[in-house]
């Protein structure tokens, strides 16, 4: 059975009207990675950090799902073979329109986590600093977001589904954080076709074979028809 590893970043979101990070008016423009992005940042201010996320989960929350997430959705519930798909995003768009295995390795909005015993329980829409673990009673709920400086979640099981892949996609991501950006690789090394649908060419665009080139809304429905039409064989045509 064909396998298919599907990798999306902050462009396949763009659409949606959820800012990107590293666009010029982005994220990382308004607002050092350092203070809202790391475990020291939120070690030193809480509130800050808190904020920072109750700010994304509400914009999250407002935005609706776009044609690429839809046509993702798509994909995973007709494709002759296994589809997985992995995301950067903290966003839930993927499951809003229709996918039903998603796997955050940067996290979750609407997921809090305990420091202390590693629970993890619905966050509401707007976190505070120092609420107490449902589990273990710890004063120190922090957004279950995977920050600069700590280990990406599931990797294991991303490393395994790249070895194995057939068709290794990269959608709407800029190739600049680690180790996401090396997925790549990793799938050429397996034998894996790869492909780059982006609208300009990633920093790591030279180790894809093949690139798509414009808004995520366009590029990945045509992309993903075009597999559908491949994976179901034409009908004889019966005269
Ligand atoms: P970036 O903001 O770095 O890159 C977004 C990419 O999407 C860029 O290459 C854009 O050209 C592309 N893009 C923008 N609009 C698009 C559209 N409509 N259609 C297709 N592509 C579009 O975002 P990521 O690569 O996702 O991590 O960033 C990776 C990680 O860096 C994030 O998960 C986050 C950030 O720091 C953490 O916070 C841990």
């Amino acid at each position: 059975m064909s396998k298919i590893v599907i990798l999306t970043g902050a462009g396949i979101s763009a659409e949606s009207g959820i800012e990107t990070f590293r666009a010029e008016d982005g994220l990382w423009a308004q607002h050092r990675v350092e203070d809202v992005a790391t475990p020291e940042g939120f070690a030193r201010d809480p509130k800050l950090v808190v904020d920072f996320y109750n700010a994304r989960r509400k914009q999250a929350s407002e935005a609706v799902p776009n044609a690429a997430h839809k046509a993702l959705a798509k994909l995973e519930k007709l494709y002759d073979g296994q589809v997985i798909l992995v995301t950067q995003n903290v966003d839930d768009l993927h499951e809003r329109g229709g996918s039903k295995n998603v796997m955050h390795m940067h996290g979750a909005l609407n997921s809090a986590l305990c420091p202390a015993c590693d629970h993890r329980w619905p966050a509401p829409m707007v976190m505070a600093t120092g609420n107490a673990c449902p589990k273990c009673a710890e004063p120190a709920a922090r957004p279950d977001i995977v920050w600069f400086g700590e280990m990406p979640y599931d990797m294991d099981e991303i490393f395994d589904h790249l070895a194995e892949a057939d068709i290794f996609a990269a959608i709407g991501t800029s190739g600049n954080v680690y180790p996401a950006a090396g997925f790549v690789t990793e799938a050429r090394r397996a034998g894996a076709q790869t492909v780059e649908l982006n609208l300009e060419r990633s920093v790591v665009g030279n180790q894809f074979a093949q690139h798509r080139t414009g808004p995520a809304t366009r590029i990945v429905t045509e992309w993903v028809e075009e597999l559908l039409g491949n994976a179901v064989p034409a009908r004889p045509d019966f005269r």
